[in-house]
């Protein structure tokens, strides 16, 4: 069956009905990418919560899944805190059903449960990132290890939504090999976001923020869509670094700051960056804290959250809008002193009249902690592939999905 589901780019991929998956192996692959405490506890589930109605489905067809996903960064090295074993704990409760967690995602143990496994059981390979092969860039290398992969199944479907955007084996390089489709909730978040590209009203305000200092280069499309772009975490360090303020020991990615600079130049009028921090004495929950202007960060701080001269400078931007799209928190939010800049922006969004899109498994977690979830347009839950849907109207992921369609025929 033929399935058009973007209104953007029209694109055709298989999806879940179009498959008889009676007794099958399905790779599915998720996006388990959830958030942890210091202790490596999950803080907030709702990437695994959002997968159940795919495994329900699955599960409904009598098949065999075996689930992967990646989980922070380890770069290719074996972290213990990064191993699945909680996630697996996790979706077993969420799921009704034992999940068995292997040791590795390749290799004879993988080969040989998988060959053992019974219709109805759910398997989980490990960390996929935990082998530098999952986001290699030499591509003989990523084909042999997708290709083994792909080996275990029959069958492969992407719900993995908020990794779309991602080259890596898992999302890119299996649907090379197998016939595979998008999943229930990579379809569920595909048509929301495309709503809100199709009926963008304007002002189109986005927010950026969150602890990954690696967003600069989606900043630049971004600039090229919002009517203004207030931006938070570590990336208004990035920003601040790159004006010349001396941000002290605040973290920020030395590798943007040359582009940040540039960025800023030939944008400042759309730009908000903070004019006020709050600052701590160290990157801990009871760290003494101060609020400052930008430029007084007194030696030996570092900035965790905007002060309240910014959250109103923030919030007054906010009300001209009737789009809003933010994509990671705005200060270090678990910790109550550095959760005020965070809050007010959710607490304003819950009663602005705009329509809100909130991505990404932080941005998530904090508008539900707040207790302001129900007021949202829509929460997705990929922030960095939410952002490239909004530039580009399409994720890598997912084309790939549409060559697998012409390629496998069902
Ligand atoms: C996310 O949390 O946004 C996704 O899982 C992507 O993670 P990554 O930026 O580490 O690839």
């Amino acid at each position: 069956m033929i399935t058009n589901h973007s209104e953007v780019k029209r694109l055709t991929y298989h999806t879940m009905k179009d498959f008889d998956f009676t007794n099958k192996r399905v790779l599915l692959r998720g996006d388990f990418n959830v958030p942890l405490d210091e202790n490596g506890n999950i803080t907030d589930d709702s990437r695994i919560r959002q997968t159940k109605p795919t495994i329900d489905y699955l599960l409904k067809n009598n098949c065999r899944i075996i689930v992967m996903t990646s989980l922070g960064r380890p770069k290719g090295k074996i972290i213990d805190k990064l191993k699945l074993d909680k996630v697996a704990v996790r979706m077993a409760e969420i799921y009704g059903r034992d999940v068995t967690k292997l040791n590795d995602c390749v290799g004879d143990e993988v080969k040989e449960t998988v060959n053992s496994m019974k219709p109805g059981e759910i398997i989980l390979l490990e960390n996929l990132e935990f082998r530098a092969e999952e986001k290699e860039k030499n591509d003989k290398i990523k084909n042999a290890f997708a290709k083994q992969i792909a080996s275990f199944g029959d069958y492969y479907i992407n719900d993995g939504y908020a990794k779309s955007h991602r080259k890596n084996a898992s999302m890119v390089v299996i649907p090379k090999f197998i016939p595979g489709g998008v999943g229930l909730l990579v379809e569920k978040e595909l048509d929301a976001v495309n709503k809100v590209v199709k009926n963008l009203r304007k002002p189109y305000v986005a927010i950026i923020g969150g602890a990954k200092a690696d967003k600069i280069e989606s900043i630049k499309k971004l600039l090229t869509k919002v009517d203004y772009l207030i931006i938070g975490g570590v990336l208004a360090n990035t920003f601040l670094k790159a004006n010349g303020v001396d941000i002290k020991t605040s973290k920020y990615d030395q590798e943007s700051v040359a582009v940040a600079k540039q960025i800023y130049k030939t944008n400042q009028n759309k730009i908000l960056l903070p004019v006020d921090v709050v600052v701590g004495s160290s990157f801990a929950e009871n760290a003494e804290s101060k609020i400052v202007n930008i430029g007084e960060v007194p030696n030996g701080y570092l900035i965790m959250d905007i002060g309240p001269k910014t959250a109103k400078l923030y919030k007054d931007k906010l009300s001209e809008a009737a789009t809003v799209v933010w994509c990671g928190p705005i200060g270090v939010f678990e910790w109550p002193k550095f959760a005020n800049g965070t809050k007010q922006i959710a607490a304003y969004l819950a009663k602005s009249r705009a329509f809100s899109l909130i991505g990404g498994g932080e941005s998530a977690e904090a508008v539900r902690l707040f207790g302001y979830a129900a007021k949202m347009g829509f929460i997705s839950t990929g922030g960095g592939a939410s952002l490239q849907m909004l530039e580009d109207g399409e994720l890598i992921a997912v084309k790939v999905l549409e060559e697998n369609y012409k390629m496998f025929k069902l």
